[in-house]
């Protein structure tokens, strides 16, 4: 297992560039299999999903050419298979996208039933409903979730009891060439719901209200397919600033949609930071100064996202204050904390609420990744402690930032890969 080594007291000043949204990407990637065309997607980032996401539909039996960094040119007229094997699935969750547009093309889909994952147990149950409500026959057998149709989708209203993303992106692609029309109510409304709609209409479809919790889809016939460019990775753009931030530095981040962080950069602000942007950069400027604790919340977009909680737990284990963190989206996407405090972090967890007093130092320490954005707050605060933090099981890491050391040295951090 790969580990990173990090040397702390380090202040990150600079510019960076915004890699292409590993969550934008993936959905993408499934949606080829609804065009009888070619699909030409460029800014793919070069991560371990999108990496897997690609063997699978090489499993798939679609053409998949990777003929220059961050391009891919794909043929999926004609499929090998109709199933998503465990062995892929098991790797990444995000596979069960495939489930939609595979069933609403080809009338069958069989993939592997995702397991939970570190962060929760990520019930499939609102994707598997709607499919249902479309017409999908569906049974689970043997491990796998076997979906067939006799003829087309047919479309429907479909009301999700819970905001899903990846649920309001099955269901949108898997109307995309259904009968009639669907409307998806209680849709989630991230950016990334809004660049997989704009890639579907682009290739074919017609797709209305997309970024609003109600979202129209006309079926079509069929969908020629065409070209795509992936949206920035929001996420990625603020954990840069996040670790400007807890580091007291001033980091650029270029190619951004400052829109699509609103909220994120409300509470860079509530930390004491100065934030400035354009349009398509931002920049967050601590001007030496130790950030100050912020209270938040997690909610579905516009709300202040899930997937930067862990990175805002390290800000405010070294912020000035006491902070409380609170996860409404996942039921254990707190398991930084437990390693936050081997590094001297002073966090109490009650329930799914953390309270963050924020001290002067931390220690470096030998700390084990869990999930994804865990993985990066632990980077983060290697960064900041005194000494040297190592960082294993980073393959967590490698599925979410494209080039973090290079991006990192850039900054003027101290961090190197121990390869074992
Ligand atoms: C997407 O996961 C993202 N992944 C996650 O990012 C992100 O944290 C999450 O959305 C929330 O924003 C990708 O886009 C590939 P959900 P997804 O369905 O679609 C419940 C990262 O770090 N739910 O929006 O799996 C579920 O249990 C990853 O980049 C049901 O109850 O998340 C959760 O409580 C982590 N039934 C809530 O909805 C269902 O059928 C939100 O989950 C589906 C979901």
């Amino acid at each position: 297992m790969d580990k990173l080594i990090i040397q702390g007291n380090t202040c990150l000043q600079g510019e960076i560039w915004a890699s292409g949204s590993k969550n934008a990407a993936l959905p993408i990637l499934a949606a080829v299999l609804l065009c009888q065309g070619a699909t030409t997607i460029t800014n793919l980032p070069q991560l371990q999903d999108v990496t897997t996401s690609i063997e699978l539909l090489g499993a798939l039996g679609v053409e998949v050419s990777v003929n220059e960094h961050h391009r891919v040119e794909v043929d999926a007229r004609r499929l090998s298979s109709l199933t998503a094997p465990y062995d892929l699935v098991r790797k990444m969750r995000a596979s069960i996208l495939v489930l939609g547009p595979m069933l609403s093309r080809w009338g069958e889909a069989n993939v592997s039933f995702p397991g939970g994952c570190a962060i929760g147990s990520r019930p499939v149950d609102i994707h598997l409903q709607g499919l249902r409500a479309m017409g999908a026959k569906i049974v689970i057998e043997d491990g796998f979730i076997r979906a067939t149709s006799s003829g087309r989708l047919v479309g429907c209203n479909i009301s999700m009891h819970t905001v899903s993303v990846g649920a309001t992106e099955n269901l949108m692609m898997a109307a995309a060439l259904a009968q009639g029309t669907t409307v998806l109510e209680n849709a989630a409304r991230e950016p990334e719901i809004l660049d997989l709609a704009n890639c579907l209409n682009g290739w074919g479809a017609q797709v209305t209200g997309a970024g609003t919790r109600r979202v129209i889809i006309e079926g079509v016939e069929s969908m020629p397919g065409g070209f795509h460019r992936v949206m920035p990775d929001r996420i990625e753009i603020a954990t840069y600033l996040a670790a400007a931030a807890a580091t007291r530095g001033r980091v650029r981040v270029t190619g951004a949609d400052p829109a699509t962080l609103t909220a994120v950069l409300a509470k860079f602000g509530e930390t004491g930071a100065s934030i400035d942007f354009g349009e398509d950069w931002i920049e967050l400027d601590t001007q030496g100064r130790r950030p100050l604790a912020v209270n938040l919340t997690t909610a579905p977009y516009p709300g202040f996202p899930t997937d930067m909680q862990a990175q805002l737990t390290a800000v405010n284990a070294i912020a000035d204050g006491i902070g409380v963190v609170t996860e409404t989206i996942f039921e254990n996407r707190l398991m930084q904390v437990q390693e936050l405090r081997r590094m001297g972090a002073d966090i109490v967890v009650d329930g799914n609420s953390a309270r963050v007093q924020g001290v002067a130092r931390l220690q470096g320490a030998q700390v084990m990744a869990s999930d994804l954005r865990a993985s990066a707050s632990l980077v983060i605060a290697g960064m900041v402690a005194d000494g040297q933090t190592c960082v294993d099981e980073i393959f967590h890491i490698d599925r979410g930032y494209e080039c973090i050391e290079e991006k990192l040295h850039q900054l003027g951090a101290q961090i190197k890969r121990i390869q074992n």
